[in-house]
């Protein structure tokens, strides 16, 4: 895989991937080109059967400071609909395998965007979280009001929205945006134990397992629960259900092969 705007990196004795956004001098804004590199390395690591799970992380300045503000200044709206940017962004909700961001620094707009439509979010001390695209002139395009009301409730997410203010790390976890907060210098650290973690289960219970959490979001109470119940029997077909389950009554650690 060769990319300009991002690194990624396939730590296959964990199981882990990495993904680094790699524009540091524009704060990781997101352009067309960098969204799409991101795309393909997703749909590359998702079909890797030794990638388990997968941390996105940025620099100790930006995870990301939002979509590329010089590359849509001078477009219309038939330009916006003809580019149709945000496609390249469904790659990432497609995405099986779990991700995980770890973010340092401005996670704004499309930044923030990003980090809510990864499952999970690390984020060190000085991370800032916000959706100041009121500011230039519009509004989230990328989730920001829909993910962001989800996760924090509506008279925050409304705040944050309609005024473009930034909220610390201390606030976003209070809130229930982020899983934790932790020292920059042990941010990526902290997500890649994360994801070191959930590599090590079976990796098709994590799979029906993250659909499911998933499923809330766009289902009702009734519909969810059956497809909850599906997936769970589902995960009966598996060599990993036997192996899970004979490891706890042998009293050993069990080897998930995710067959
Ligand atoms: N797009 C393009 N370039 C950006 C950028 C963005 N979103 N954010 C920062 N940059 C560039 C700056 O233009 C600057 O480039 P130059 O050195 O060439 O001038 C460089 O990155 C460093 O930025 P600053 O000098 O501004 O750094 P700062 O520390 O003074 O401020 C900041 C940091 C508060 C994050 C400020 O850069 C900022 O407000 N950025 C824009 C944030 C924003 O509005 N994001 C929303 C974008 S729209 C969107 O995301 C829509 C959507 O829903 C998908």
């Amino acid at each position: 895989m060769n990319f300009e705007y991002i690194k990624v990196d396939r730590a296959y004795e964990t199981n882990v991937a990495l993904i680094e956004l790699n524009r540091p001098k524009e704060l990781n804004a997101l352009n067309l080109q960098l969204m799409s590199e991101l795309r393909n390395a997703l749909i590359e690591l998702d079909d890797d059967e030794e990638v388990r799970a997968i941390v996105l992380t940025g620099n100790e300045r930006a995870f990301a400071a939002g979509a590329d503000i010089k590359q849509m200044a001078g477009k219309s709206a038939i330009d916006m609909l003809e580019i149709d940017q945000f496609s390249t962004w469904d790659q990432i909700k497609k995405t099986k395998k779990p991700i995980i961001a770890a973010v340092s620094g401005f996670a704004l707009g499309g930044g923030c965007e990003l980090a809510m439509t990864c499952d999970m979010i690390v984020a060190s001390e000085t991370a800032k979280f916000g959706q100041p695209e009121i500011k230039i002139g519009v509004m989230p395009g990328a989730g920001g009001t829909q993910r962001l009301t989800k996760a924090i409730g509506k008279v925050r997410a409304m705040e944050m929205v309609l005024t473009g203010k930034f909220i610390s790390a201390e606030e976003a976890l209070d809130f229930g945006l982020i899983n934790k907060v932790v020292p920059v210098e042990m941010c990526l650290e902290e997500a890649i134990t994360l994801a070191k973690t959930i590599a090590f289960q079976s990796p098709i219970a994590v799979r029906l397992a993250k659909e499911s959490v998933l499923k809330a979001f766009d289902s009702t109470l009734e519909q969810g629960l059956m497809f909850e119940r599906k997936n769970f029997y589902m995960t009966f077909a598996s060599e990993d259900q036997k192996e899970g389950m004979n490891a706890f009554i042998e009293k050993r650690k069990p080897d998930f092969k995710g067959k």
